[in-house]
């Protein structure tokens, strides 16, 4: 079964919108199979983002992405990356349609709420950088 990679950021965490977000994720039908609150260290910022190292707001992002506590998750579910990614709007919430993550709680591009695996191949990346084996359970096949 497909899995990804989502993860409340310092803001979403700050505002108290872990409850609210999981809570989406779980109504939709998804299952949460690896979850942890944890402070990212520059390192893990810096690899996580790798692909936005030329960016003239890398230093930003990976200063915001460390400066507090995140809700790192991983989730289940057919076609959950694609349709995670549907739930939480457009990258810039000002982009954002009404009804999704980004479009009802955030602001400005940079403090986006949420950050959610873009493919399978970036959800494998992520996860195996943010969890190790053992912490991703797995649940009975007769559930
Ligand atoms: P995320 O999905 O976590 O992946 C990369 C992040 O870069 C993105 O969400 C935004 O929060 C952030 N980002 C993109 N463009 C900008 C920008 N112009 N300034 C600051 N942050 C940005």
């Amino acid at each position: 079964m497909e899995k990804t990679f989502l993860m409340v950021k310092p803001d979403g965490v700050q505002r108290n919108l872990i409850g609210e977000i999981v809570a989406r994720f779980e109504k939709k039908g998804f299952q949460l199979v690896g979850a942890k609150l944890m402070q990212i260290s520059n390192e893990l910022a810096e690899n996580h983002y790798g692909e936005h190292k030329e960016r003239p707001f890398f230093g930003e992002l990976v200063d915001f992405i460390t400066s507090g506590p995140v809700f790192a998750m991983v989730w289940e579910g057919e076609n959950v990356i694609s349709t995670a990614r549907q739930m939480m709007g457009a990258t810039n919430p000002k982009d954002a349609a009404p009804g999704t993550i980004r479009g009802d709680f955030g602001i400005t591009v940079g403090k986006n709420v949420i950050h959610g695996s873009d493919s399978p191949s970036s959800a494998v990346r992520e996860i195996g950088l943010f969890f190790k084996q053992e912490e991703v359970v797995e649940y009975s096949k007769l559930m």
